[in-house]
């Protein structure tokens, strides 16, 4: 039976957290830590599921699959892709799917997006289906959307499908390559996971309880991302890390930033770094900073330093190609 495998990279939100969501643009970029699938088709209508976490294989039926309503939360994204490929693909069949992660999906680094971006492209590739970027990203998305009940920009899916840094618009009205290579990022986890669904609807209470409040913040996140843009293009760091700290200030005002962030963020600034924020919805994850030649090793040191209960400084490098096939 035919068998494919594909990896795809987590991403890192530069700029436009939270304000990507009510349409305005973001700046992402994919990260070189990457969540592989393989794919392997059975002659028998079976599906089996092998995820780390679980203790064994999630294994069922393809009928069953079909018609389950409430998917496994642990292998929620993978079993939700292959419901949407099926549907896709006009055929459902028996398959063994097998993930594997570089990085933990405590991160916050996008592991569900890429998990589900390298499901669709291992399984059209099992399958024998052409399948371009711009399809994978499609059903990705709605994938995601489907396990997240409707909450999501899809900044992550695109990160993980097309790769580089892109500035990008909710539901991929926008996709637009930004500059290439890698940026000077360091990366340090706050030791808190947050669940991305609770900041959003967090931050959508406080835009019904305050909507011309929350409205003035999230344009200003949007100029600031556009402007930062321009930044980008010129290779001017020093400009760009201006307004991630921006960015920041705003952030904090829709209260999402957190003290073990802002504690990660000031360390960062204090030792040199052009700018730093949280990055993604915020109540943990991970603060990025941007750094020159000779501000990176005092900020990694400054992180370091932090007495931060489970806080670490991550290795990540940016700019990391999108959804690949993988030699099997
Ligand atoms: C979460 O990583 C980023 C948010 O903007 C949500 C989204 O864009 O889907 C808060």
């Amino acid at each position: 039976m035919s068998s494919a495998t594909a990896s795809a990279p987590s991403k890192v939100m530069l700029l436009g957290d939270h304000a990507v969501v009510y349409g305005y643009p973001c700046i992402v970029t994919a990260a070189d830590l990457r969540v592989q699938v393989t794919a392997r088709l059975l002659g028998a209508p079976e599906v089996t599921i092998h995820a780390a976490g679980l203790a064994q294989p999630y294994a069922t039926t393809v009928e069953q699959l079909v018609s389950d309503r409430e998917l496994p939360r642990k292998v929620g994204f993978v079993a939700a892709a292959l419901r949407h490929f099926w549907r896709s693909h006009g055929a459902a069949f028996g398959v063994e799917l097998v993930t594997r992660s570089q990085f933990s999906q405590s991160y916050g680094l996008g592991s569900s997006s890429a998990v589900t971006v390298a499901t669709i492209a291992a399984l059209a590739a099992a399958a024998g289906r052409a399948v371009d970027r711009d399809r994978i990203f499609q059903l990705s998305y709605e994938t995601v959307l489907e396990v997240q009940e409707g909450i999501g920009s899809g900044f992550d899916v695109a990160a993980a499908t097309y790769g580089g840094t892109l500035y990008y618009v909710t539901g991929g009205k926008a996709i637009h390559p930004l500059a290439q290579g890698a940026l000077p990022l360091v990366v340090g986890y706050s030791g808190v996971k947050a669940r991305t669904t609770d900041y959003v609807r967090k931050v959508a209470q406080m835009q019904r309880r305050f909507p011309d409040y929350v409205g003035f913040v999230m344009e200003s996140i949007g100029k600031t991302v556009d402007r930062a843009r321009s930044a980008l293009e010129q290779g001017d760091h020093e400009l760009f890390g201006q307004y991630m700290n921006l960015n920041q200030g705003c952030l904090a005002a829709l209260e999402v930033s957190t003290p073990e962030l802002d504690a990660l963020i000031s360390a960062a600034r204090r030792a040199g770094a052009y700018g730093a924020k949280l990055s993604g919805a915020g109540g943990g994850d991970c603060m990025i900073a941007l750094v020159g030649e000779e501000s990176r090793a005092p900020v990694e040191a400054a992180i370091r330093g932090l007495d931060i209960p489970g806080a670490e400084l991550l290795a990540v490098r940016t700019g990391a190609e999108g959804v690949r096939l993988e030699p099997s």
